[in-house]
């Protein structure tokens, strides 16, 4: 017993000596260790006689506890002041700047399609899908372009080997167009959309990649006239370029969806090397340039979308997206878009924390 006691006494002194954790360790093996003293006095128990053993067992079991007791209260001891002494020599200064890190850029693509969606829907488009994946009636037929149309040799198509349940021949889709009809299938109308995206064709040199982007416009009303193309196409290059001086000429040409059809041609000047769009081709040291195909939808296309084209009709136009943005920000070579070259991306990027709105300018340059 009185062992016991002594053996007790050591151990706690020890234990609240011990300055590391480590050092609490050895004396927390030595007491409740396998081989620790209390451990063996444990086991003494066993040899005893029940009546030996109910005097002894409580003062065994009660030294286990104090000692436990203490290891825990030292244990905690030692680790808040570590933590305290932590918290004293590592101090961070909250004013100094952010550390440099790589940041993304929004490509030139994704902020002029930014711009046009809010350009048009402050005119009150809505933004429009389809899958690139289309099959040949919504990419051609529905477009008034069925099997044997010449136009059709003109796109280029990159077509899959398999055809859909419908028996339609599957392609990539080689223009927006299509989502007039998907559009309209869904909505009916009237309906004003614009339906940016990527579109395929089997071309590749300085300005033709086998994908590019186009946006598709599409309004469909009662009374809708050849008028409120050129005005709206005018509103639109004015907010998009940012400058009063936009001027268009507008040339009768041909596309099996839209009839009469109109390429639009904007006036540009050479200036420090580049085309800049502003004032009349016509003007001294200016030219004209195609920019877009449009004209007033085809009424077997309202047909093909199940749309009554004798009380409904309206106007359509696609243009390049990619061409747009070499336009605005001055790139010459379309095949840089989609080289992934991280120094193209941070010379022509834009910051995620700029969004392009009417009111802050569309498209500021940071
Ligand atoms: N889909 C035509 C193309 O890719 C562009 C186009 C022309 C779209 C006239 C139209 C339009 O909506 O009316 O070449």
């Amino acid at each position: 017993m009185t062992d016991l006691t002594d053996q007790k006494t050591a151990a706690l002194a020890a234990i609240n000596a011990a300055d590391t954790l480590d050092a609490l360790e050895e004396q927390r093996v030595a007491a409740l260790g396998k081989k620790g003293w209390v451990s063996l006095a444990l086991k003494t128990l066993g040899g005893m006689s029940p009546e030996e053993r109910t005097q002894a067992a409580p003062a065994i079991q009660a030294t286990r506890g104090e000692v436990a007791d203490a290891i825990a209260s030292r244990k905690a001891a030692l680790e808040s002041a570590a933590l305290a002494q932590k918290l004293a020599s590592e101090t961070l200064d909250l004013t100094l700047p952010a550390p440099a890190t790589k940041r993304g850029s929004v490509h030139p693509v994704s902020q002029v399609m930014d711009e046009l969606a809010e350009i048009f829907a402050d005119l009150g488009f809505s933004v429009a899908t389809g899958p690139e994946i289309e099959d040949d009636w919504h990419n051609f037929t529905a477009l008034n372009m069925d099997e044997s149309h010449p136009a059709r040799a003109m796109h280029d198509t990159f077509y899959f080997p398999d055809t859909n349940s419908d028996g339609n021949k599957m392609l990539l889709r080689t223009h927006t167009s299509p989502v007039q009809i998907r559009a309209m299938k869904a909505d009916g109308a009237p309906i004003r959309i614009i339906a940016p995206g990527r579109v395929y064709r089997s071309d590749s040199d300085a300005t033709h990649t086998p994908m590019f982007h186009q946006v598709e416009g599409l309004v469909i009303d009662k009374d809708i006239h050849l008028g409120h193309l050129k005005w709206t196409l005018e509103t639109f290059l004015k907010a998009f370029f940012e400058r009063e001086d936009i001027v268009l000429r507008l040339r009768p040409s041909y596309f099996p969806f839209t009839e009469p059809s109109v390429e639009v041609d904007v006036g540009y000047a050479n200036t420090g090397g580049r085309r800049v769009v502003g004032g009349s081709g016509d003007d001294e040291g200016h030219d004209w340039m195609e920019l877009l195909g449009s004209g007033m939808v085809n009424r077997r296309v309202l047909e093909s979308a199940g749309v009554d084209p004798d009380e409904y009709q309206g106007f359509a136009f696609g243009v390049g997206v990619d061409r747009l943005a070499m336009l605005k920000y001055g790139m010459d070579d379309l095949r840089a878009f989609f080289d992934g070259d991280a120094r193209w991306l941070s010379h022509y990027g834009f910051s995620p924390y700029d969004q392009p709105t009417l009111s802050a300018g569309v498209g500021v340059k940071p």
